[in-house]
């Protein structure tokens, strides 16, 4: 991407809304996770650090699109996965979009609603490719990589505390 561009991005109204599962589901079947063998649902039941828990599934999650006009250019979604953690999962942003800085501001959008459900902690499991970008929202990497259990990996776990 050229510093022209990249410019562009600056004057571009990048708008966060809160969206429903309708519109997260294609994308995350797509284009997240394309071929994908277990069923992808709106939670999931994995627990930080490791471990299952089909009770986790029950919570509420929100979905949050990034939209340039009309159109959908990235996703994500959050839920609790216990009193004080809450979970960042599904982060997406179009091939197009890259590199601009908008999986920054999906994460911010899961920060802030982690915040309204008085979570202290996020935490996401990002596979290798996009731990940077996870690394440069500040979230800390408490994990090696892994292969089991994850089909799009390998993935690790990374962990932001948010001093609520
Ligand atoms: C991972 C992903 C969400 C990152 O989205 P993004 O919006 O491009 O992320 P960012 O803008 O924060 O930056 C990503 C990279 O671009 C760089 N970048 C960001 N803004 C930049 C700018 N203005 N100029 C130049 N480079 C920039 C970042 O430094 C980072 O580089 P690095 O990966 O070499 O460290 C996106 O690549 C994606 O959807 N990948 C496929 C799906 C996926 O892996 N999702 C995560 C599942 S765990």
């Amino acid at each position: 991407m050229g510093i022209f561009q990249i410019y562009i991005y600056f004057l571009v109204k990048i708008m966060i809304q809160i969206v429903n599962w309708d519109i997260v589901l294609p994308i995350w079947r797509d284009k997240l996770w394309p071929g994908r063998k277990s069923e992808i649902k709106p939670t999931n039941g994995i627990k930080f650090m490791g471990g299952f828990d089909k009770r986790i599934e029950s919570n509420i999650p929100t979905f949050f699109g990034a939209f340039i006009g009309n159109e959908c250019v990235g996703v994500n979604s959050g839920f609790k996965t216990d009193e004080n953690y809450y979970r960042s999962r599904g982060l997406y942003v179009n091939p197009d979009h890259r590199k601009t800085g908008i999986s920054q501001i999906l994460l911010y959008a899961a920060q802030g609603q982690a915040h309204a459900e008085n979570c202290g902690v996020m935490w996401s499991m990002p596979r290798e490719s996009a731990l940077s970008a996870y690394k440069r929202f500040g979230f800390e990497k408490v994990s090696a990589m892994f292969d089991e259990n994850v089909e799009f990996g390998p993935n690790c776990f990374v962990i932001k505390t948010l001093g609520v």
